[in-house]
């Protein structure tokens, strides 16, 4: 084969005079008869020009050159001369190469479809099976630089703050992290499973209180859960774990390793982030991972709305916890007809709520909608609005939990319908002092909102080991030392103090509703670790998909990840999941239950 000189992004005018040799792809060819042939040439680095003429090539290469069709791979010998109209566009505008000889590697098959024709891309499907084609669209290869970028840049900053990476096993026991287990039989032991990591978290506290002191991993993570846009069963976490660390220190690290990556890979430099409790960012967003790139804030207005006789808004303040409250849409009278705002009635009702009451201020004066039922509190709504000639208001009552989630999943709705969310804007923030149980009505169970390895605050510690399981309120009122890290509307990690006291984590595990019996079956290892001189430690897990995603403005997971599951957890390309045979399955002490599940060998 002959042996590339150059890469196809690299030539410019100060190679012209040179003989080098390119290898690559066909990613355009145009024949103009006469014995005249142009083919653009590709390869990761870029596109040359190829010429294949009368006088500078052998005729006979000149002929092989016009058989060439997209997606041949080929390696081309030949001189680099000024073209005669330079395109500004490439980086190897200025020049092309006349081709004196030529080897076909290899000829390609009917393609499915031409990668490098992005605006006749096929459906995902499609692009899925044949991924290999797919990845070679320069887009594609784009995504994939800025990920090892991302991955490059990671080991850099945290090697440099003394962050020691150490791989965790795959094959484990099953940690809680809130989704199912993917399991993995054991043929030595007979009857038992493992199970794939959710993420390495035990394993990160294991090595703080072995000595390890930092911890950096980039890590698969899995949870059988049903896939979204930005969620897969198989990701990767950059995970972090760091002892005798507080909370500060923790988020100024990683603060720090935010902005050095925006910074190097995008050449954005990003203002200290902003820190809101996670109850501000219910009250005002209605969501604990809150979009600060646009307004629309949800604003109380119980104490008036107590002053109408408008049933929607009393009756929701009968309630426990019941409230009402406003989203002020400016300039949106006109643009919110009756058909949008009936549209986003039925939008709000797949998050409990009833509808959407709204009404127009125009002139001076509300109408439409629930405008009649508005004269007594005109004027104070208003000013609590804040309101100008042309805005909406649309009204959330319910009880607390139902109404900010209603109003807070519209926010983002009529921000996107809109137009409103400003491109090119990033909002980072910090969100802490979650609660740190939930309690669920229906099922009467505690549930954590970060992990059960997540520590109250220092502040808090003291009540919570006081606090009586029977006592709700005093439960959720407890505030944890979670914190996650948002990115224009998206969780982008999440992290926390760890429990570092076996008293305070055998609590917790109570409270859950394990038995102690139950505690040490499941995490023996890990209380037993905390009783030898457990060191104080906390960490974060930072979503690298989602990182990229962002780097890389893609509104879709799979366009991140170079081999990705579909929505139903397959991976076309490679056709798994797929049965296996019957003998397999023996040795593994398996018996399936579905029909499809073995071949027949
Ligand atoms: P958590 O579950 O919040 O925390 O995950 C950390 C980050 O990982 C990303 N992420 C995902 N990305 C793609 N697909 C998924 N299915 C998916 N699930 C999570 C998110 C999220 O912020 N062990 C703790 C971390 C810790 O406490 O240090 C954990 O896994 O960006």
């Amino acid at each position: 084969m002959f042996k590339r000189t150059h890469t196809c992004g690299q030539l410019t005018a100060g190679h012209v005079g040179q003989t080098v040799t390119l290898n690559g792809w066909v990613n355009a060819y145009r024949g103009h008869g006469h014995g005249l042939v142009f083919v653009d040439l590709r390869d990761r680095e870029g596109v040359t020009q190829v010429v294949f003429e009368q006088g500078g090539t052998p005729d006979a290469v000149v002929e092989a050159g016009g058989k060439l069709r997209n997606e041949d791979c080929v390696a081309v010998r030949g001189v680099v001369r000024q073209r005669e109209k330079a395109n500004p566009k490439i980086h190897t505008g200025a020049i092309e190469v006349v081709v004196e000889s030529m080897e076909v590697l290899s000829k390609t098959a009917r393609l499915p479809f031409v990668p490098s024709d992005e605006t006749n891309l096929p459906d995902e499907e499609t692009r899925l099976k044949f991924r290999y084609l797919d990845l070679r669209r320069p887009r594609m290869q784009e995504i994939m630089r800025t990920r090892h970028r991302v991955a490059k840049i990671t080991r850099d900053y945290f090697d440099a703050h003394g962050f020691l990476e150490v791989e965790t096993p795959m094959l484990c026991r099953s940690t809680p992290e809130g989704a199912r287990d993917f399991l993995v039989p054991s043929r030595l032991q007979e009857g038992m499973w493992y199970a794939l990591p959710q993420s390495p978290q035990l394993f990160k506290q294991i090595l703080m209180i072995a000595g390890a002191d930092r911890y950096l991993q980039i890590v698969k993570c899995f949870r059988d859960e049903d896939p979204r846009f930005d969620r897969q069963a198989e990701f990767t976490q950059i995970d972090l774990e760091m002892a005798f660390a507080d909370r500060e220190t923790v988020l100024k690290t990683m603060e720090g390793f935010a902005k050095t990556l925006w910074k190097d890979v995008l050449g954005v430099t990003l203002p200290d982030f902003p820190r809101m409790t996670y109850r501000e960012a219910m009250d005002r967003f209605g969501i604990d991972r809150p979009d600060t790139r646009y307004g629309l804030e949800l604003v109380d207005i119980s104490d008036m709305a107590a002053q109408t006789e408008f049933g929607v808004f009393t009756g929701a303040l009968e309630k426990p916890r019941g409230v009402v409250k406003a989203i002020r849409i400016p300039g949106a009278a006109e643009k919110l007809t009756r058909k949008v705002l009936d549209g986003y009635s039925a939008f709000v009702q797949q998050f409990g709520a009833g509808g959407v009451p709204f009404a127009r201020f125009v002139n001076g004066a509300f109408e439409g909608g629930v405008a009649k039922f508005l004269g007594p509190i005109a004027d104070t709504l208003v000013e609590r609005l804040d309101l100008t000639d042309g805005d909406v208001v649309v009204f959330g009552a319910d009880a607390y939990g139902v109404c900010t989630k209603a109003l807070g999943e519209l926010r983002q709705k009529v921000a996107k319908d809109l137009g409103m969310i400003p491109e090119g804007a990033w909002n980072f923030l910090w969100v802490y002092d979650f609660p740190m149980f939930e309690h669920d009505a229906e099922t009467g169970r505690y549930y954590s909102l970060h992990h059960p390895f997540t520590a109250p605050t220092a502040a808090e510690t003291e009540r919570f080991l006081a606090a009586d399981p029977a006592d709700i309120d005093t439960v959720e009122s407890i505030v944890s030392d979670g914190y996650d890290m948002i990115c224009n509307g998206s969780e982008i990690g999440g992290g926390s103090i760890r429990i570092h006291r076996q008293e305070v984590q055998k609590k917790v595990f109570s409270l859950l509703g394990l038995t102690e019996e139950q505690a040490k079956t499941k995490f023996s290892f890990l209380l037993e670790a905390l009783s030898y001189g457990a060191p104080p430690h906390g960490g974060i897990a930072f979503g690298l998909d989602r990182l990229v995603m962002h780097m890389t403005g893609t509104e879709n997971i799979r366009e991140v990840i170079a081999f990705p599951k579909t929505m139903t957890g397959q991976d076309l390309m490679c056709e798994a999941p797929n049965v296996v045979d019957e003998d397999q399955l023996k040795e593994l002490h398996v018996r399936s239950t579905a029909d499809t599940a073995v071949t027949a060998s």
